[in-house]
């Protein structure tokens, strides 16, 4: 086992994990953050997308050791608990998910994006969530939610 500190969703965490132990399954099943969903475990359905210091990456993809001294925030630490973020606020009103599995990761990857590139047009969007795969295929709503979600972005204090 290996000792590994990092932050995730502003706290500090410490966990020991075994050398071969990817991210995505250390935050689920080590630190029971089960937000992060894990499809095809080899980097192509990003499901399992975290952020990373600021960017998106895939948990499948990354051993729980890389992330020592990192910042890590998954899909739980996007919102508090009192209201939902924009992003939420949007995919909710433009129906934007359906059995939710790809959720976690759109969000995340969305997020990543929009606190980079607020004024990503929809191509953009398209681009960059073109990995995340949907199996109910309800990519048209996602990229209406994600560009409405930008307004929020373009503020100070954005989510
Ligand atoms: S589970 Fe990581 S990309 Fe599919
Ligand atoms: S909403 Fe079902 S996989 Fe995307």
């Amino acid at each position: 086992m290996i000792r590994v500190t990092f932050e995730l969703n502003g706290r500090a965490v410490e966990v020991d994990v075994e050398p071969r132990m990817h991210l995505a399954d250390c935050l689920r099943d080590v630190l029971r953050l089960t937000g992060t969903h894990v499809g095809c475990e080899h980097g192509v359905c990003g499901t399992c997308t975290v952020i990373v210091d600021g960017a998106a990456v895939r948990s499948c993809l990354v051993l729980a050791v890389q992330a020592e001294g990192s910042a890590v925030t998954t899909v739980e630490g996007l919102s508090s608990e009192e209201a939902l973020t924009p992003l939420q606020t949007a995919f909710r009103k433009h129906h934007a998910l359906q059995c939710g599995f790809c959720t976690p990761g759109i969000l995340t990857t969305a997020h990543a994006l929009l606190c980079d590139e607020p004024d990503a047009d929809a191509d953009r969007i398209r681009a960059v969530l073109a990995g995340n795969l949907c199996r109910c295929t309800g990519y048209i709503p996602i990229i209406e939610a994600v560009l409405e979600a930008r307004a929020a972005y373009r503020k100070p204090g954005k989510p």
